[in-house]
């Protein structure tokens, strides 16, 4: 592209009043005039926070950005934007994944940049700054700050999967609180996001199999000296990329879209990636259904052992080949010639990489398991929709018809699920209501509900979970995610009592309430809907503007793009 044509210079460019503005206080940072003549301006957009420790070492990746980004020729300037942390936010880091998603778009948009580089983290922070970067749709490309260290207790190798065991553990009076102590310090020993394949690392496998990072982004954990050369390689990268005008748009096509979702079901993905790749897809105005989901993912073998639906660790896949050698196991299923960011096709990309490990990475006639994947449910408990992941469930579970046990919300299945007169056993159904992206608001990751003790001291592990919300990447068992309409919309949904009868059958895809059309009729008649909590604030524009889970729960208004051109200036 003509350094006169390029967009930094509707702001550098100028002569008067308005360039002065925009030059003066730019060269007082530092900035000598001639890299504002001309040179890429490459925004770094940066997620890092001391309340993301998911990414609190990304202030030290965006130097290593900055050094490619200088060596290849364009001019980086570092901006932050809001940083969702996992861990720490209440009442979920969901229900700001639409807000940071505005606060990238408008931050690119307003300001004099080329392209971006998003250095993305902790699982929130991936969707929300491609999402909103889509919206605007200049070069961008993403560096993931990648996983961490596996964790150590007792000898053993653990990692945030184990959270959930050990506090079933601890519930059934197998561990004690000073275990409990010891093993929360080991767990999470260096930087980096999840270890295991959950909503983190899963995001970025996603980004990978769309195209939006380079070769081997997903795995390298974030303490290892080639997560700095591949932000180095990235910084280089992008420039080339605003050289050539390799724009999102060219490389999100639909095509991409179902490379993501093939890749997905061969790493035993997250359910979180239904949600947030068809978000990502609203935004790029590609029409991408729930459906598909379950179409390109159906016929696709797991190929990787990683927990939670297998046994190893990220740092593990890194060390077999990483995505690219999955990917190229892949390869007479993918689109193989999707446009990737440095220019390539996915299918050049990784046709060189090998698999070191085969008990992590699986040959493509060998695989763990025949199916993987996303499946997707309908039936009258679920209109639009819900999902499971077959490869996190119990086989026996998979055709089921039990007796529900209803929780109304998250506080009652609390006050409840410890009481030993609780009238629930292993073949019940438990199903809990308004934890759905109105209901709660923002969907937490609550699916996966802990089993009641009475269930857990026979040494049962898993039963039929159903809710509106969603489960943690690193979540395990036969939970059923993302029912749609969700409880607050009054569906049936709605209206499940304790003690209906509800079928499951995974292999048929059906989720069903064996109640009468009459019968749940009556109940939606008698049906209010829940005050909500709050007129004010995003909390309120947020339960006025999302969509249902099946939609990708974005806020309705920000379906789309804007472009990047602005037009008035500020003075
Ligand atoms: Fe940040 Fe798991 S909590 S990635
Ligand atoms: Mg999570």
């Amino acid at each position: 592209m003509e350094e006169s044509k390029r967009r930094s210079q509707g702001w550098f460019g100028k002569t008067g009043k308005d360039g002065l503005i925009y030059r003066s206080w730019f060269k007082k940072q530092g900035i000598p005039t001639h890299e504002l003549n001309g040179k890429p301006i490459i925004g770094i957009c940066n997620t890092w926070s001391e309340l993301t420790p998911c990414n609190s070492h990304f202030r030290e990746l965006a130097e290593f950005v900055k050094k490619g980004v200088l060596e290849a020729g364009g001019y980086p300037v570092e901006f932050p934007v809001m940083s969702l942390g996992e861990t720490v936010m209440k009442p979920t880091a969901m229900l700001y994944r639409n807000l940071a998603s505005m606060d990238t778009e408008e931050s690119i948009r307003a300001n004099p940049l080329d392209g971006v580089v998003l250095l993305c983290g902790c699982d929130k922070t991936t969707p929300s700054l491609v999402m909103g970067a889509c919206s605007v749709d200049l070069p961008t490309i993403v560096v993931s700050g990648g996983p961490m260290l596996t964790g150590r207790y007792r000898g053993t190798s653990v990692s945030t999967s184990d959270i959930w065991r050990f506090s079933e553990e601890a519930r059934a009076g197998k561990m004690t609180q000073e275990e409990l102590f010891i093993a929360e310090s080991g767990l999470c020993r260096s930087d980096g996001h999840c270890a295991v394949m959950g909503t983190a690392s899963t995001m970025a496998c996603m980004v990978e199999s769309l195209g939006l990072s380079l070769p081997g982004n997903a795995a390298i954990p974030a303490p290892d000296s080639a997560r700095k050369v591949l932000a180095h390689l990235s910084g280089m990268e992008i420039v080339k990329m605003v050289e050539n005008d390799l724009k999102l748009s060219d490389i999100l096509t639909r095509e991409a879209f179902e490379n993501a979702i093939m890749v997905n079901a061969a790493i035993g993905g997250s359910t979180n990636f239904v949600i947030h790749l068809l978000a990502i897809a609203g935004r790029m105005g590609i029409d991408l259904s729930l459906e598909d989901f379950d179409k390109f993912s159906s016929n696709i073998p797991l190929l990787a052992n990683l927990q939670p639906s297998g046994m190893y660790f990220m740092e593990d896949l890194y060390y077999a080949g990483g995505l690219p050698a999955i990917i190229r196991q892949l390869k007479d299923h993918l689109h193989n010639d999707c446009i990737t960011v440095n220019g390539k096709a996915i299918g050049k990309n990784n046709e060189l990489f090998e698999n070191f490990n085969e008990k992590v990475i699986a040959a493509i006639d060998n695989p763990f398991n025949e199916t993987s994947g996303i499946v997707v449910l309908k039936g009258n408990l679920c209109e639009t929709g819900a999902i499971i992941k077959p490869s996190a469930a119990s086989p026996h579970l998979m055709k089921h018809t039990g007796k529900a046990i209803v929780f109304e919300d998250i506080d009652e299945y609390k006050n409840k699920i410890d009481d030993p007169d609780l009238d629930i056993d292993e073949n019940s159904v438990m199903v809990l209501k308004n934890v759905g992206p109105k209901g709660y608001p923002g969907m937490p990751e609550v699916g996966n509900m802990g089993l009641p003790p009475k269930v857990l001291a026979k040494g049962i592990t898993d039963m039929i979970r159903i809710s509106d919300g969603r489960m943690s990447g690193t979540g395990f068992g036969t939970v059923v995610l993302h029912a749609s309409p969700e409880a607050a919309e009054g569906g049936n949904f709605a209206v499940v009592r304790t003690g209906d009868l509800i079928e499951l059958d995974v292999k048929a895809r059906k989720l069903n309430l064996l109640v009468s059309e009459e019968e749940l009729a009556k109940r939606k008649a008698a049906w209010k809907k829940p005050e909500v909590p709050t007129e004010r604030g995003y909390v309120s524009l947020y339960i006025k503007h999302v969509e249902q889970a099946n939609l990708g729960a974005d806020l309705d208004f920000l379906k789309g793009g804007s472009g990047s051109e602005v037009t008035k200036d500020s003075h």
